[in-house]
């Protein structure tokens, strides 16, 4: 029997159950998923703010994070410890780190291009370095201004220094699918900066859909090689909604065993270093859709889409949230009178 043959049975059946029901109803129909714990790492005031063209002032980034902080997440990726001359959106870091509730149970990530990025994170505190480097050698030359090498190295110095302060690392790789400027990224040239990065002692690794040019397909494909040759490693899937994909390689990435997945409130998000990127995925539509296949997520979505509505005031302009526009499945309309 259909889901949906399955609720409308339940509502003639019995007659308390209410339309508010069905979001909850939907997801208990998948006993066997509800096991499943998937982890949901936010990056809206990172990935989001750092294209942003309007500074959002730091105390409007302070009171986002600490509202986000106790919706569920795993992670919160807080902001990035670059260049304020690159980023100028992020130049507040210090002071968002300083500011923020830290709770329980969630992680305060921040991502960091080199060695004075990662002394002043450690000035402030963070849980854990998110290094950064493209796959692809022409991104890496656009975002970092550096060869791929020259980056190993200079980030393996990061490493180092981490090491010694006790700091878990994550690697994100950036442009791991493919790059605007040279096109589809090989599962061979992939995997090679995963084996340098797994063999100098990283914690976790981002595969970093930065332009939204994955499939559905090359997802699986790339997610079951990494795994399998790293199990022990901590794999997030990161992606954008550039060419409309999203939601559709993240659900084929849970589908190849992955359960951490970065996603922005309300699709917020873009690399000003890669042209023609857009929004992450939506993390308000990345939990509506796991919580109905009866994922655990954890979150709480009423919570987030209140959190998305009011981003959207601050920055002055619709966000791409579909989810936003149209409210959960349990929304229901008036019907039209019959006559
Ligand atoms: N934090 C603060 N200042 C930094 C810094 C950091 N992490 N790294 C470099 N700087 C400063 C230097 O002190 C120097 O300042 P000065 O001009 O006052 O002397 C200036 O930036 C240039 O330093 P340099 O080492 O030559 O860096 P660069 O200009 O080659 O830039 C990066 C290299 C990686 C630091 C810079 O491109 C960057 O921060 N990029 C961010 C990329 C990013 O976040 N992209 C989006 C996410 S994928
Ligand atoms: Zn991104």
């Amino acid at each position: 029997m259909g889901i949906f043959s399955e609720i409308l049975l339940k509502i003639e059946a019995d007659a308390s159950f209410r339309a508010s029901n069905i979001y909850t109803y939907m997801s208990s129909l998948h006993p066997y998923q509800n096991t499943k714990k998937l982890h949901i790492q936010e990056v809206v005031t990172r990935d989001g703010f750092q294209a942003e063209h309007v500074f959002v002032p730091t105390e409007e980034k302070i009171a986002l994070i600490n509202r986000l902080s106790r919706t569920g997440y795993a992670k919160v990726e807080v902001t990035s410890f670059t260049s304020p001359k690159a980023i100028p959106m992020l130049a507040d870091a210090e002071a968002v780190m300083k500011a923020i509730d830290r709770v329980l149970g969630v992680e305060y990530t921040v991502l960091i291009p080199n060695l004075k990025g990662a002394e002043r994170a450690i000035s402030v505190g963070v849980d854990e370095f998110n290094l950064v480097m493209s796959v692809s050698e022409a991104h890496n030359m656009a975002n970092l201004k550096m060869g791929r090498e020259n980056s190993f190295a200079a980030l393996s110095s990061v490493i180092d220094l981490a090491h010694q302060n006790k700091i878990p690392v994550n690697i994100s790789l950036s442009t791991s699918f493919g790059c605007p400027m040279t096109g589809i990224i090989s599962l061979a040239d992939l995997m090679h900066w995963i084996d340098r990065f797994a063999a100098v002692g990283v914690r976790g690794i981002t595969i970093c859909d930065t332009t939204g040019m994955a499939n559905p397909a090359q997802v699986q494909t790339v997610c079951e090689a990494a795994q399998s040759k790293y199990p022990q490693l901590q794999w997030t899937l990161h992606f954008h909604n550039t060419r409309g994909m999203g939601l559709a390689n993240a659900l084929a990435a849970v589908n190849s065993g992955i359960d951490r997945f970065d996603s922005s409130l309300g699709g917020l998000g873009g690399c000003p270093y890669a042209p023609g990127a857009t929004g992450n995925i939506c993390t308000e539509e990345l939990v509506h859709m796991l919580d109905l296949m009866g994922f655990n997520t954890n979150m709480n979505i009423d919570a987030l889409l209140a959190c998305s509505k009011d981003l959207q005031t601050l920055i002055g302009r619709p966000l791409p949230s579909q989810l936003l526009m149209a409210g959960k499945v349990d929304k229901l309309h008036v019907a039209p009178c019959q006559p």
